[in-house]
This record gives structure tokens, sequence and C-alpha cells, in this order.
């Protein structure tokens, strides 16, 4: 079984991207070959600063390896290093219909926060698709948002299949129902284009800082308080086990229990589970060698499947 996801590196990542998408990718990494690719063509829909784009590129292969890929199971490399999945790009465009593209959410919710409409925006879908198929992959970790791309990867590979022969395993997305929305401080989907995110490894003050921000509702210190309605909560819960859960909401339901309380022990549960993955980020920020080698021999592993598919995919058009 082959599990693959990508993440774009367009931003520090921050806990939504953590539970919704790296933790479940890291877990399953357990289960069977993982493939994990730094989406840098993506990120350039978006970021259009070389310097920024190489810098947010490098933190996020630290912080993923940080927060604990294991580069012996994991083949984890940058996107931009198997060139190869733009000509399965194409290919796959060719069959891929205007109206499937129209409908994605993801394009029309990036136009109205002021990202210019380009051709590659609009075509953002076809190119993830071919980071899905070209690897051949069977179970895509994804945040909820990110569900509607995997369909229409089915869609395209289905589509393919059915014009050229069997090409393509048809993937499934994987979401994790519990965690499929992480709020941030204001209650909204955490999102980087929000601002309103707590970043994995920034400063340890601004986070205390920010999570004081968590809106919460108006309830006095002395009032029975509902977890199931508390932005505070919904991250706690996503750290603590189900002792730590069950203790928590019960604080909550009792009263006498206020926000502000909460809020500490999230910061506490944050600290204390984040302070290995700190101390490994650390060491791997100073060895940068390390680093870029493992990327590469991840590309190299990732290029050796790429064209495999590739050739298999020209044959079947008749290149
Ligand atoms: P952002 O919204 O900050 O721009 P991305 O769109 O780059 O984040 O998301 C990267 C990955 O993290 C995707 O798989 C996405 O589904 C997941 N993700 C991002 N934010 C959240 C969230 N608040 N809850 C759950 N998953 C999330
Ligand atoms: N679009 C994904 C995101 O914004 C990143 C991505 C690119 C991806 N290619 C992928 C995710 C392939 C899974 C599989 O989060």
């Amino acid at each position: 079984m082959r599990i693959l996801s990508g993440i774009q590196p367009s931003g520090k990542l921050h806990l939504g991207n953590y539970f919704g998408m790296m933790r479940p990718a890291l877990h399953l990494q357990e289960q069977g070959e993982a493939f994990l690719f730094i989406a840098n063509y993506h990120a350039l829909t978006s970021v259009h600063d070389s310097a920024r784009l190489k810098q947010d590129t490098w933190d996020v292969a630290l912080d993923f390896l940080a927060c604990g890929l294991d580069p012996s199971r994991t083949v984890f490399f940058r996107q931009s290093d198997v060139p190869e999945v733009h000509e399965l790009a194409w290919l796959l465009s060719i069959v891929t219909p205007m109206g499937l593209l129209e409908r994605c959410h993801s394009y029309k919710d990036k136009v109205s926060k002021g990202i210019a409409p380009s051709h590659g925006l609009f075509a953002y879908p076809v190119l993830m698709a071919a980071d899905i198929l070209i690897y051949q992959s069977n179970i895509v970790p994804v945040g909820r948002d990110q569900k509607q791309h995997v369909e229409v990867t089915r869609d395209i590979a289905i589509k393919f299949n059915n014009e050229f022969g069997e090409v393509f395993t048809v993937p499934e997305p994987s979401i994790q129902d519990e965690v499929a929305v992480v709020p941030g401080l204001d209650g909204q989907k955490m999102s980087k284009s929000y601002g309103n995110t707590i970043d994995l490894f920034g400063d340890m003050r601004e986070a205390k800082s920010r999570i004081m921000k968590i809106v919460t509702d108006s309830k006095g210190l002395e009032d029975p308080k509902d977890p199931a309605t508390c932005n505070v909560y919904a991250l706690y819960k996503l750290f603590a086990d189900d002792l730590q859960r069950a203790e928590m909401e019960s604080n909550y339901r009792r009263g006498n229990y206020g926000y502000g309380h909460a809020k500490k022990a999230l910061l506490a549960i944050f600290e204390e589970s984040f302070a290995p993955f700190r101390a490994r980020r650390a060491e791997l920020e100073s060895n940068p060698d390390y680093v870029e080698e493992l990327l590469r021999n991840g590309a190299e592993r990732a290029r050796a499947a790429a064209s495999s598919t590739l050739d298999k995919a020209r044959k079947a058009v008749g290149l």
C-alpha cells in the first residue's frame, strides 16, 4: 500500500497543519510505504519571492523531520526534484474537463482572498493529480479542505484509464474525522491566510500570547462550561490522552474553572508535547548537509517510481 501526501511551503506550519495532515501522515508511515513531499511548485501559485520560497521549503523539511518523519520508512523529497510530474500533468490535462476545475472550491476561495487568478492557480488540481498518480498512490492523507482535490484526482484517473487503458491506481483520500478542522484563535479554521494560527516552532512567548487570545464565550469563573463548544478545549483535546480529556471535561462541567486555567493547561501540554520536537529541530538545523542529502536521496527514489509511471502513460497515449 502506498501512502502519499504533500504540503505547500507557503508559510510557517501551524497546529492546523500538524493535526490535520502531518500527524495522520506520520502515523500512516507505520502502515505502508509512505511518500511525502514539499509542494514547492504548488507554492509558486501564491509565493513570488525566491528567497522566501527557499527558506519556507527548508523550514518545512526541518519541521517534518523534527516531528517524527522517519527517512528510513518515508521517501521524503522536494516536488521540484521530480520534474516528471509536469509532463504527466499535461497528459492528465487533456482528459480533465474544464467543468471539473471550475467547480473546485479552493480556486474560488483563493481568488476571493486576493491571490491572482492565474492559469497555474486554476490548473493546480491537475498538478496535484499528477503528484498523486505518478507514484501509483493508494491512500492520500489530507485535511478536509483538500478532499475535493483528491476526488478530482480520482475522476481524472478513471477517465484516463477508460480512454487509454489501465495506467493509474485510483487513490482514496484519508481524512481524520476527529480533527477534520482545527480551529484557530477566532474559532474559524486555523489558516495562515486568516492570521489566526499557533505556529509549531515559533517563539514560545508568542505562542503563549496567542493562546491567551483564543476567543471564548463570556461565562464567569464559577459558571459550568461546555467543553464541546469551546475553542480552547478543541485544541487541548488534540494533544491530550483519554485521561487528560476526561479530567478537563469534568473541570469545565464542574465550574470554578476559568478559561484562563484552560488556556494555561493548553500552553503546558503544547510545550510538553513539542519539547522533544524542538530539541530535534535544533539538532537538524545545525546539520544542513545531512538534511540536504536526505532530500536528494528521497528525490532519487521518488524519481525512479515516477519515471516508470510516466513511461506507461506516454506509451498509452501514443508518444
Ligand atoms: P493553510 O490553510 O494555512 O494555508 P494549507 O492549505 O497549506 O494550510 O494546508 C496544508 C495541509 O494542512 C492540508 O492537508 C490541509 O488540509 C491541512 N490543514 C490546514 N489547516 C488545517 C486546519 N485548520 N484543520 C485541519 N487541517 C488543516
Ligand atoms: N494542495 C495541497 C495543500 O495545499 C498540497 C499538495 C500538493 C498535495 N500536491 C499534493 C497534497 C498531493 C496531497 C497530495 O495542502
